[in-house]
């Protein structure tokens, strides 16, 4: 026992000094990340004049940015709205990707549909004149890059993706404003509700064309392209179309209920065409 107890003693002595040691050299490292401004300590030292959970302004400033290297275009995230969410990811797709995209896509171009919201069935419609086709999730490498890509935007699972679906608009071809989230049942039977919508832009649009927000929530005649938007553009919050960039919009609030400032249109094109590609995401995983 004895024999024991004095065994135990320095071993405990060593233990704690190991522990101290540790604590020190944690210390230390956190110093050391501080000092590269690889850590960085919080700070309120935002807009003082705006108020907590005001979220009315219309935000357009550029969040992230990081330098293109060999030769490919820049990419930067942009918030443009908190009311809707909304984010512009820039050159989220390279040109051959959007090539690739509408190359698949177009010898399969039906007329639109839009979900009847009694049976909850697609039906024709004049709201929605445009044409489009399904991609499969997953269907080839390229396409399963483009969804990777999404769900790390997004931070949610390509599982929860419907497949990626492809449309085309002609001069005086639209959408009129509409929500992405579901009012009836049968839609939400597999995957649930839509909580976001990734929209990427596959071509320019010369004139018209721009997706609108019409009830955004604050000044969107502040935004610096109001000058370049038609008169339908001007009616909203509104993105002008340009090849490669994907905008994001959540159709459910962080409180799991829908968000009626995500209704958006497709405003009609005037001059060239559009293509775009559209993923909507549930709130469970989409099984295909
Ligand atoms: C909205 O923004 C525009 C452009 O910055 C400005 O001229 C206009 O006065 C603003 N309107 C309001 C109501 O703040």
């Amino acid at each position: 026992m004895a024999k024991g107890r004095h065994s135990r003693l320095p071993a405990r002595k060593s233990s704690s000094t190991m522990i101290l040691t540790v604590l020190l050299m944690f210390t230390f490292v956190i110093l050391i990340l501080l000092a590269l401004g690889i850590l960085s300590i919080p700070s309120n030292s935002g807009d003082p004049s705006r108020k907590a959970n005001d979220l009315s302004t219309i935000v357009h400033n550029k969040v992230d940015r990081i330098e293109g290297d060999d030769g490919k275009r820049e990419q930067w995230v942009e918030v443009i709205s908190w009311e809707p969410r909304a984010f512009i990811y820039h050159n989220f797709l390279s040109e051959e990707e959007c090539d690739y995209l509408i190359s698949l896509a177009k010898p399969h171009m039906q007329k639109s549909t839009v979900v009847d919201s009694e049976t909850g069935k697609s039906k024709d419609s004049r709201v929605r004149t445009s044409s489009g086709t399904f991609l499969p999730r997953g269907r080839d490498k390229k396409i399963r890059e483009i969804e990777k890509r999404i769900a790390d935007f997004t931070f949610i699972p390509v599982e929860q993706g419907e497949g990626l679906q492809v449309l085309h608009y002609e001069v005086g071809q639209k959408y009129e404003p509409h929500f992405d989230y579901f009012m009836d049942e049968f839609n939400t039977k597999n995957g649930g509700q839509r909580i976001a919508t990734v929209l990427m832009y596959l071509s320019d649009v010369e004139e018209g064309g721009e997706t609108v927000f019409p009830s955004a929530k604050g000044n969107y005649s502040a935004v610096p392209w109001w000058n370049e938007l038609s008169e339908c553009g001007k009616g909203g919050l509104s993105v002008k179309p340009k090849m490669g960039d994907a905008l994001l919009f959540w159709s459910m609030k962080p409180d799991a209920s829908v968000d009626p400032s995500s209704l958006h249109g497709g405003c009609p094109v005037i001059k060239g065409n559009k293509w775009s590609a559209t993923k909507w995401i549930r709130v469970n995983e989409y099984k295909v």
